[in-house]
């Protein structure tokens, strides 16, 4: 009967993670699939805790009150631009949590139900053997991509020579340690393993530059998925196996929409050499030909007499936080009889539905937030492009030159409407470290300096 009642409250917890992320597929109905996802997660552990295997109380409630009260203040105080190396930290600590546990089980089998014939089945080995080397690669990779975005280490890649054959030779070796595991299943064994997959998660890491780290931690996240789905096996724990398999297979649609939203294999973004965060050449203006910069006055002149306006927000706007003054910008714009939207690329900023989650968070209307596809047919009757804080999402490189490295990759328009407007401090080139060469255009007009300063400059002279 209990069994019954607690496979019952795993199912209503498994449908309820789905429609959160169902929920999650659009800003409007993100926070309700946040809620109806967080009441899964309250069923899933009420009804865990019911389980016949708990016989006290006290460190499991101790456990939730210590990590629930450290993960709220994280929760409070994060900034959204860290939001990256937010979930590496966390995706960490289930890679951990994963091998722990697949220690524990190794230990003392019959306290986690698993039968033991003479010693365990080898099902139950490989389960272990996979939940570990995963587990392990995702606890120590993930660490070291935090370590990256938070600027405790080096963001560039680090490299030496032979790095990749000495990555290959350590990557043979879990391999050899995970089959010797799965045959004779010694405690030895199983710490080999972990060893040797913690120290090939720092390896396949290090030569990856800090910029390519949202789709790391994207395939770190698919694979603490995949870690918790088998250790979910060994445990019996249908709902360990169903939401480890979600978490896994978002992880790694998530991974492909990145890459193809750049143009780039995972193999490529995986072996490192591009992307490594710089803040490109700071450029001398005069070196590269003239540049038609003007000032907050000319630009509000010129917003205030168009017809039609589409802002391409990008990273920059992010790490000014200009969200708010762009949104009063608009709402000031509007009132003169502009018509304002706003174009979204897939990977515009530093992590998927960067611009969504910032526009929501300045209450922009849905309805205007326009995506790449739709708005690009709308640029040759566009009279100005607002792009604040954007570069590379923009560059017409990645549609006519062919021997940049970013050609392929899709990119919003911007270079097809009547004028263009770019907001930032510099000539400096973007993630991918490439000149653009719109910056040059006759149509074009420079607005150098901070994202939110800017806005607040247009604003005064609107006023
Ligand atoms: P970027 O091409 O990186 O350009 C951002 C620009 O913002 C920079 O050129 C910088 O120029 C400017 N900027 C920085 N701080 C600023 C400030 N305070 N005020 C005004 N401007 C500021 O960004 P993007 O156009 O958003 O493109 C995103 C890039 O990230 C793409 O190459 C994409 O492939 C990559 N990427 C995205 C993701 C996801 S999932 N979004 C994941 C991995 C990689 P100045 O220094 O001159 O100001």
């Amino acid at each position: 009967m209990e069994a019954s009642i607690a496979s019952f409250a795993y199912l209503v917890a498994a449908v309820c993670f789905i429609l959160g992320i169902r929920g999650l597929a659009s800003p409007e109905t993100a926070r309700r699939g946040n809620w109806i996802a967080i009441a899964g997660m309250a069923i899933a552990v009420g009804a865990t805790l019911l389980r016949p295997q708990i016989v006290t109380f006290e460190l499991v409630l101790g456990g939730i009150v210590i990590g629930g009260a450290i993960g709220t203040v994280i929760a409070l105080r994060v900034k959204i631009t860290d939001l990256p190396q937010l979930v590496a930290i966390f995706n960490s600590l289930v890679g951990l949590a994963a091998v722990l546990i697949a220690a524990a089980a190794l230990e003392s089998p019959s306290l986690y139900g698993i039968p033991l014939d003479g010693g365990l089945a080898t099902h139950s080995l490989v389960e272990i053997m996979a939940s570990t080397a995963i587990g392990a690669v995702t606890f120590t990779g993930s660490v070291v991509a935090f370590a990256k975005l938070h600027g405790l280490m080096q963001s560039a890649p680090i490299t030496f020579t032979g790095q990749r054959a000495v990555n290959a030779f350590v990557g043979l070796i879990v391999l050899m340690a995970a089959l010797a595991f799965a045959g004779w299943g010694t405690a030895g064994l199983f710490w080999a393993l972990a060893l040797a997959a913690l120290i090939w998660g720092v390896l396949v890491v290090i030569p990856i530059g800090g910029a390519d780290m949202p789709v790391v931690i994207s395939v770190l996240n698919s694979a603490s998925g995949w870690a918790s789905c088998g250790i979910g096996f060994t445990l019996d724990n249908p709902l360990m196996i169903i939401t480890g398999a979600l978490v896994g297979a978002s992880g790694a649609i998530l991974s492909y929409i990145m890459c193809k939203g750049m143009n780039r294999s995972l193999a490529h973004v995986l072996l490192g050499g591009f992307g490594g965060e710089t803040d490109g050449p700071a450029g001398d203006v005069a070196d590269r030909g003239p540049v038609k910069a003007g000032n907050a006055d000319d630009a509000a002149f010129m917003l205030r007499n168009a017809g039609s306006v589409v802002v391409v927000p990008g990273y920059g706007m992010a790490v000014a936080q200009a969200q708010y003054a762009l949104r009063e910008m608009v709402d000031m714009l509007e009132g003169e009889g502009v018509r304002v939207r706003f174009a979204i690329h897939p990977v515009a900023g530093r992590m998927p539905g960067h611009m969504n989650v910032l526009l929501a968070e300045a209450n922009v209307p849905y309805d205007k937030v326009v995506e790449m596809e739709a708005i690009n047919r709308d640029f040759p009757s566009t009279d100005i492009a607002f792009v604040i804080g954007a570069n590379d999402i923009t560059n017409p490189s990645a549609r006519n030159d062919t021997s940049s490295p970013i050609y392929g990759m899709p990119v919003l328009e911007v270079d097809r409407s009547r004028m263009v407007m770019f907001v930032k401090r510099s000539m400096a080139s973007g993630y991918a470290g490439v000149d653009n060469p719109l910056f040059f255009n006759e149509n074009t007009m420079m607005l150098f300096g901070d994202a939110k300063a800017m806005c607040e400059g247009i604003i005064k002279s609107l006023e």
